[in-house]
C-alpha cells in the first residue's frame, strides 16, 4: 500500500467534493494500493493538521455547522511550506488578473518538492509555461485536468488515450453559465438577467459572472489547452474574444426559426484562437444544451473525436482531480 500524505488547500464547493469523492472512493482507492491520508485542509480564514489523517467527515460538518475548517489561522501557504506531505490539491478560488493566492501556493508546493493537482484556471492562464517549468525542475508532477471542462475529459484524453496522436484543433463549449443562459433564453425565451440569475444560483457561475458571459473564462481555458496541448506560449491577451451579454431573444428567436441554436463556442488551432457566439445548426455535435460543455477534437489518426460532460459542479470537478490523484500514484 502506497501512503500519500495531501493537502486540500482551499475549502469550497470544489475542496469540499475532492473530501467527499476521498470519503466516498477510500475502499476503491485502497484496493489499487492507494491510501491517500489528507494531513491538513485550508479555508480562506483557518486550517486544521493532523499528521496522522484528518477525519474528513468532521471536517466537512464544521464547515457546513461553522463555515470553517479548524481553529488554527495558518493559511494554506504556510501549511504547503511547513506541513510534510506530498500532494498539494490546490482548489482555491481562481482569480484570473494576478494569479491570486493559488499561483503563490503552487509555486511553493513544486519548491517544496509537492506534487500539485488543481482545478485552479487563474493561474495556469497567466503562467502556465513558468509553472510547467518549475515543476520539472523540482521533479513534481502538475495535473490540471479541472481547469478545462470540468468533469469533461480532455487533457488526460489526449495525454493517454489519444496519445501519438497530433490534435490539429479543437472547438467546443468551456462554458456552463453562458451554455445555460443562452438554452434557456432559446427554449423559454426567458430574458437573460432571470437565467444569469439561475445560473448563479445553480452555482456554477463565477464569483464575478462577467467571467462567464463576457468569454472571459472560456477564454482562460482555451489558454490552457493551447498551451498544454499544443505547446504554444500564449496568454489571455492573445485571445480575441467576444462574450455573450449583447445577444437578444429576438436573435435567438431568429436563429432557431431557421434551424440553428446560438453557443459560445471557443476555438483554438496553432494559427486562432478566439472565443466568439456562433450559430450551431441543431442535432450538430456542439449543439449541446444546459450547463453541460462539450468538445471536439480533429486529430490526424483518430479524426474527429467529441466529448461531452459537466464543466462544472462541486462533485464533477473533483471527478477530475481524483483522476489527476489516481494518474500521477498508478503511472
Ligand atoms: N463558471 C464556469 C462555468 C465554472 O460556468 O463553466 C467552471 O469553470
Amino acid at each position: 500500500m502506497k501512503t500519500i500524505k495531501a493537502s486540500i488547500i482551499g475549502f469550497g464547493s470544489v475542496g469540499q467534493g475532492v473530501a467527499k469523492v476521498l470519503l466516498r472512493k477510500n475502499e476503491e482507492l485502497r484496493s489499487m494500493g492507494l491510501d491517500i491520508k489528507v494531513v491538513a485542509v485550508a479555508d480562506s480564514k483557518t486550517s486544521v493538521v493532523n499528521m496522522n489523517g484528518l477525519d474528513l467527515a468532521h471536517v466537512l460538518e464544521r464547515k457546513v455547522s461553522e463555515g470553517i475548517v479548524g481553529d488554527a489561522n495558518t493559511t494554506g501557504h504556510d501549511i504547503i511550506r511547513d506541513v510534510d506531505h506530498d500532494l498539494v490539491i490546490e482548489t482555491t478560488p481562481t482569480n484570473i488578473n494576478t494569479g491570486g493566492v493559488g499561483l503563490q501556493n503552487m509555486i511553493m508546493a513544486f519548491n517544496k518538492k509537492r506534487h500539485v493537482v488543481t482545478s485552479n484556471k487563474g493561474p495556469l492562464a497567466l503562467k502556465y509555461n513558468e509553472l510547467s517549468a518549475l515543476a520539472s525542475k523540482c521533479g513534481c508532477a502538475f495535473r490540471f485536468e479541472a481547469t478545462a471542462g470540468g468533469a469533461m475529459p480532455l487533457l488526460n484524453l489526449v495525454r493517454d488515450t489519444l496519445a501519438g496522436n497530433e490534435v490539429i484543433s479543437i472547438e467546443g463549449i468551456f462554458n456552463g453559465t453562458c451554455n445555460y443562459i443562452l438554452t434557456r433564453m432559446m427554449e423559454e425565451h426567458a430574458t437573460y438577467e432571470l437565467m444569469l440569475a439561475e445560473a448563479q444560483e445553480l452555482g456554477i457561475a463565477e464569483k464575478d459572472p462577467t467571467y462567464d458571459v463576457e468569454g472571459i473564462d472560456s477564454a482562460c481555458k482555451l489558454v490552457i489547452l493551447a498551451n498544454a496541448i499544443f505547446g504554444m506560449n500564449v496568454a489571455y491577451e492573445d485571445v480575441h474574444v467576444t462574450g455573450i451579454s449583447r445577444i437578444t431573444p429576438e436573435a435567438l428567436m431568429l436563429a432557431e426559426t431557421n434551424g440553428y441554436v446560438v453557443k459560445l463556442i471557443g476555438e483554438v488551432n496553432r494559427q486562432r484562437i478566439q472565443v466568439a457566439p456562433r450559430l450551431v445548426p441543431k442535432g450538430h455535435p456542439l449543439a449541446v444544451g444546459g450547463t453541460l460543455n462539450v468538445a471536439s477534437l480533429q486529430t490526424d489518426l483518430a479524426g474527429p473525436v467529441t466529448v461531452v460532460g459537466r464543466g462544472a459542479g462541486s462533485v464533477e470537478t473533483a471527478s477530475a482531480i481524483l483522476s489527476d490523484i489516481i494518474s500521477i500514484y498508478m503511472n
